[in-house]
């Protein structure tokens, strides 16, 4: 039996928020689990909600640049970002203020913040006068939830309430700029390196790394039955025609006919369906790589890898 209540009633929100609670958030990347920014009772709930080691810091949510100035110090690169991406799924890291505690960054002197672009978000943060912290609300180590129902599927009894602003549109994790140092895609998302590098008038640095973004594991973006990918459909049907043969229980993903951004709004869906289908097996096929078709090859890719 389900005890988590979803709702589509942002008041509902309000109260839980501001009576210390933590709450499923919708945004357009993934659901958040949300807690206010200075309710660090509710931060530390969060982290134990999702079973998170404490030293993997959560991205600030706030509902404008202004707001966001009050977290972190934003240099001429960040704020031409800012100014160029938001609302959207675009994190930018940059240096601490003292309005953010420490448990929120994993005790580092950065903090990642940014706007969502999801009306009800928005509204809910305005609504509540601060930042909100929220990680993706899955439990750790599954992949992060796209609707609503996928956050009771991890959380439920765990989360006080779920806010229900519908299916994800974008489906795949912010973007995340290290604005510190020279700029470091930290994370690839539906906006890319090369917008990043246009829109900053800066040059972006070639290493990626989870040294810089703690807790990007590969199983993050995995799901619990084994993910093959595969360049060429031809390939994938050759493969997938073996493990019939062989009697794995096997489902095929891929762009289909449609876009990929289709596909990346789905991705997450498809691997929770897998599991809760009993299969062993998914063939993944990749998209092009070039747009979205990057952050989602990344997610394969990471799937794919060993565990
Ligand atoms: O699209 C998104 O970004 C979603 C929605 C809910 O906004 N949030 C999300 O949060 O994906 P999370 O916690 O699952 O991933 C955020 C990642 C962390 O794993 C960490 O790698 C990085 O952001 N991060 C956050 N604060 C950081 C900091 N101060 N320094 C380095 N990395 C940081
Ligand atoms: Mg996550």
């Amino acid at each position: 039996m389900s005890t988590t209540r979803v709702t589509t009633d942002i008041d509902e929100a309000v109260a839980v928020l501001a009576a210390g609670g933590i709450v499923g958030l919708p945004t357009e990347t993934v659901y958040g689990l949300a807690a206010r920014v200075s309710d660090e009772a509710a931060v530390r709930r969060v982290f134990s909600a999702k079973g998170r080691p404490a030293d993997h810091p959560l991205i600030v949510h706030v509902s404008s640049l202004s707001q966001a100035l009050a977290y972190g110090e934003f240099d001429e690169r960040a704020t031409a970002l800012a100014v160029r991406f938001w609302p959207g799924p675009v994190t930018l890291l940059v240096r601490r203020r003292d309005t953010v505690p420490l448990v929120v960054t994993g005790g580092r002197d950065t903090v990642a913040i940014r706007v969502p672009a999801h009306p009800m978000a928005l509204e809910l943060i305005d609504r509540i006068g601060e930042g909100l912290v929220a990680p993706s609300a899955n439990r750790f180590g599954r992949v992060s939830p796209t609707d609503a129902s996928h956050v009771v599927a991890d959380l439920d009894g765990l989360v006080d309430l779920v806010l229900d602003g519908g299916r994800c549109t974008v489906g795949v994790e912010s973007t995340i700029v290290d604005c510190t140092g020279t700029l470091q895609v930290l994370r690839p998302g539906a906006v890319t390196a090369d917008q990043i590098e246009e829109a900053a008038a800066a040059e972006v640095g070639g290493a990626t790394g989870p040294s810089r973004a703690p807790g990007m594991l590969a199983s993050h973006y995995a799901p619990r039955c084994a993910l093959e990918a595969f360049e060429t459909a031809a390939l994938l049907s050759v493969r997938l025609a073996e493990a019939k043969a062989m009697g794995v229980a096997v489902t095929s993903i891929g762009p289909g006919e449609g876009d990929v951004s289709e596909y990346s709004r789905g991705l997450y869906a498809s691997m929770r369906a897998a599991d809760e289908g009993g299969a062993d097996l998914i063939l993944a096929l990749l998209p092009e790589p070039t747009g979205l078709g990057l952050a989602v090859r990344d997610r394969l890719l990471k799937a794919a890898a060993k565990r």
